[in-house]
């Protein structure tokens, strides 16, 4: 039994896509929904459409991937309609993952959502890396600190943020601070990309993405161990909230790490990416699989579990 019961509903199971991956056009999210996902979360969305960062701005390598997409995506109300008409009783919860390019945005765009009293879910993403010339809100504590009063604020309904990976212990404890002045705040979604990281090609010398001379993001297999301190470090300093574990899941025994680390439920980006949807019935098998030679009937049995020597 892979279900998960939080944010007031029970979903099938454990496992959906992180934001931007197969999510930014209705017909990518109707086959999410489709196939052994969980959740859904929407392409992140700011007020208005934009075309992203030139391309090539995607690269997959062998231990992953890196992007600087630009937040590319169809706008606010693009998602917002698709939000309207979602098929809510599936038990696949709706999340809408918002990246507005300022905090008046971000909070514009969540007064329109509680205006419209959906069940969906927001994501509020504090931690985009590839918008030239803005840095990440979630490397800022004190402009954090502000956002978070003003979400406060504008919506009353729980909602969640997606943090960038931190590197060091007093980085997660100043953001925990933060974090826990917010009951509302139910859930942290670690990690973003290990953003500006640089690939180089040996044969041509030169980078693979054309974005900020070759920086972007990081995903896949470089990022699970910084994901999974990530997990168990907010894990235990958020107590009454959720973590979902995103960095580096591409088979059932990942899931079960960021599980094991304290992961409410596992969200699959660069896997997702390259293997597309069925990816999530092939690692839903395996962490079923895995759970039952370990004698585990449920998450609950082991989430949170990580034993330190
Ligand atoms: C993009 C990348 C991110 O990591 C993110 O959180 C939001 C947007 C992008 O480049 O489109």
């Amino acid at each position: 039994d892979l279900s998960v019961t939080w944010l007031g509903q029970t979903m099938p199971g454990c496992l959906y896509n992180a934001s931007g991956v197969w999510c930014r056009e209705e017909g990518e999210l109707e086959a999410l929904h489709a196939s052994a996902a969980a959740a859904v979360i929407t392409k992140s969305a700011t007020l208005t459409p934009r075309d992203g960062n030139p391309e090539p701005r995607y690269c997959r390598t062998p231990l992953g991937s890196i992007n600087s997409m630009g937040l590319p995506n169809r706008g606010f109300d693009y998602y917002l309609d698709y939000a309207r008409r979602y098929r809510y009783g599936s038990g696949k919860l709706l999340f809408l993952s918002l990246s507005g390019l300022s905090l008046d945005d971000n909070c514009a765009m969540l007064r329109r959502l509680a205006e419209e009293g959906l069940p969906a879910v927001p994501e509020v993403n504090l931690s985009c890396p590839n918008v030239p010339g803005k840095p990440q809100l979630g490397y800022d504590f004190a402009a954090t600190a502000e956002a978070l009063e003003a979400f406060d604020a504008t919506y009353s309904g729980l909602y969640g943020v997606k943090l960038p990976p931190y590197f060091d212990p007093a980085h997660f404890a100043a953001m925990a601070e933060i974090l826990n002045r917010h009951p509302r705040l139910a859930f942290v979604t670690c990690i973003n990309s290990i953003g500006n990281g640089l690939v180089v090609d040996i044969d041509s010398e030169a980078v693979v993405i054309k974005p900020k001379d070759g920086l972007g993001g990081l995903g896949g297999d470089y990022v699970l161990p910084t994901a999974l301190a990530n997990v168990r470090e907010f894990f235990r300093l958020l107590p009454g909230k959720d973590v979902v574990g995103c960095g580096g899941v591409k088979s059932g025994r990942e899931a079960f790490m960021h599980i094991l680390a304290g992961a409410r439920a596992v969200q699959v980006g660069t896997c997702l990416y390259h293997e597309g949807p069925g990816a999530f019935s092939r690692i839903a098998g395996e962490l079923a699989m895995l759970m039952r030679v370990k004698g585990y009937r449920s998450l609950d049995a082991f989430r949170g579990r990580l034993r330190t020597l």
